[in-house]
């Protein structure tokens, strides 16, 4: 123990009392916190090394600290973490193993620092390795996603808005639909990385640290590319970089939900586009022919339980005084959990899409049912020189009597094509041919068969630079234009 009053408290020395039993436990961080156990030696040790810099420990003291951290590094490494431990939080846990490994030294590296700039600190360095996760999480989903894209650039089948047949898309766009939006989160986490990327240590418990240590050399042992932090108040106290996470994961979450709605769908025998394989499918207790989608729906409710950690978060922190308040610990049982849920849904997604077989037959069948071309029949009237409002009356009196009798615009009987169309003298079946209505949307963004196959080959080379990328990213984040 470092202290002697209250139970040996590292804060005990005013304190005669013991803590209540109750609230010992309440107040207790490590069952959340000593996931930071690595993080914390880290930044022991550059503290340790700026002291002596600072002139607080000499060379052979140092010396004498970095090994007990090592040691302490080692052991953890072999034994694993202490989960359960009276103390307070990894802080005091890591103070108490070094002072039983180096002594009164132990004691003497906490000169001039606060938990305050150090659990400010050590969540900042852990945060790296769980965006690291989230980001391999968009890599693994993407290159799914990109796969069924390679795969299926020309094949079509039906899109849809209010969940009604519209037009013809490939199955390849769609894929590539939700590529696009993963890709906007992955720029979203990378975004919030840059700016916690800065080091607290050294900020004391509010108003600074009166120990002339090199704060820019410390950030930079620490490898924080934005150096040091710039206020001591609001660098202990600041936690929107914690909230910019967990609005990146709750997005980047809500977006893996509407892909696991879509093929939800997909799988349902209402639509009959995709199977799932059983690696990823599940049964019923009771109902011996089930086949159901569980995976895409528990990606799908884990979403809901990120975004609470957003609400959570914000709660939090509202209406907090300048500077550091107890409630402040409360952010890491909300947020790492919601992270490490992100990077699962993001790799249970990846599975089930690359265990997701679209049957092509139906897909291409049904691309050419309910009446999808009929924007494509009205274009053709509008290139005969009918204006496009009256060309859209036009199409839906046609689409009326097609229905009526049964059969598709392209089907119509030429009696019935001349009277309803008098404008038109094509060949609908070809005109009208789902190939044609796709090939048709080859600009920019459009789901042409050829337009489609060229944007996943821009997907694949995104996905290569991001996998060259993803240890490079949290390294590289902050360019030197952000010098701050
Ligand atoms: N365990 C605390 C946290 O996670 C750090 C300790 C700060 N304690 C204090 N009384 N200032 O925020």
């Amino acid at each position: 123990m470092t202290a002697e009053g209250n139970g040996g408290q590292m804060w005990g020395g005013r304190f005669q009392g013991r803590l209540d039993p109750g609230f010992a436990q309440f107040q207790q961080s490590l069952p959340i916190d000593h996931v930071m156990a690595f993080a914390d030696l880290e930044t022991n040790r550059a503290w340790s090394a700026a002291l002596a810099a600072a002139g607080v420990f000499t060379a052979e003291e140092l010396e004498l600290v970095q090994d007990a951290i090592e040691d302490l590094a080692e052991h953890w490494l072999e034994h694993g973490l202490p989960e359960h431990d009276d103390a307070e939080d990894v802080h005091s846990l890591v103070e108490r193993e070094l002072v039983a490994r180096c002594g009164e030294l132990g004691k003497r590296l906490h000169t001039g620092r606060s938990r305050n700039d150090q659990v400010a600190t050590d969540l900042r360095l852990h945060l790296r390795e769980c965006i690291h996760d989230c980001l391999e999480g968009l890599r693994n989903l993407c290159t799914s996603l990109v796969e069924k894209a390679e795969a299926h650039w020309d094949a079509p089948m039906p899109g849809y808005t209010h969940l009604q047949r519209a037009q013809p898309i490939t199955i390849g766009h769609h894929a590539l639909a939700h590529t696009e939006a993963l890709g906007r989160d992955r720029e979203r986490l990378l975004d919030a990385f840059r700016r916690l990327d800065q080091c607290p240590l050294g900020s004391g418990a509010l108003a600074g640290t009166a120990v002339p240590v090199d704060r820019e050399a410390l950030a930079e042992d620490l490898d924080f590319a934005g150096g040091p932090t710039r206020n001591s108040l609001d660098a202990t106290s600041a936690r929107d970089h914690l909230c910019e996470l967990a609005f990146a994961c709750a997005m980047a979450c809500t977006h893996v939900s509407r892909l696991a709605e879509d093929y939800v769908f997909f799988a349902s025998y209402e639509a009959g586009f995709v199977t799932f394989g059983d690696a990823v499918s599940t049964g019923s207790s009771l109902m011996p022919q089930k086949r159901n989608p569980d995976a895409m729906e528990l990606v799908r409710g884990h979403a809901g339980r990120v975004q609470g950690a957003l609400m959570a978060l914000l709660a939090t922190v509202k209406g907090l005084p300048m500077a550091y308040n107890r409630d402040l610990q409360t952010d890491k049982a909300t947020l790492l959990p919601a992270m490490q849920e992100t990077a699962s849904c993001l790799q249970v997604a990846a599975l089930a899409v690359r265990h997701a077989t679209f049957d092509l037959e139906r897909c291409a069948i049904e691309a050419g049912r309910g009446y999808q071309n009929a924007t494509d029949l009205a274009d053709l009237l509008v290139a005969a020189g009918v204006a496009f409002r009256d060309a859209h009356g036009i199409v839906g009196r046609a689409v009326n009597r097609a229905v009526e009798l049964g059969v598709e615009l392209q089907d119509l009987p030429p009696d019935e094509q001349r009277r309803l169309l008098p404008q038109l003298d094509v060949d609908l079946r070809a005109a009208l041919a789902v190939r044609a209505v796709l090939d048709r949307r080859n600009n920019i963004g459009g789901t042409a068969p050829e337009r489609v196959r060229r944007e996943a080959a821009h997907w694949r080379d995104e996905l290569d630079a991001w996998t060259a990328a993803i240890d490079g990213d949290l390294d590289g984040a902050n360019g030197d234009d952000d010098e701050q």
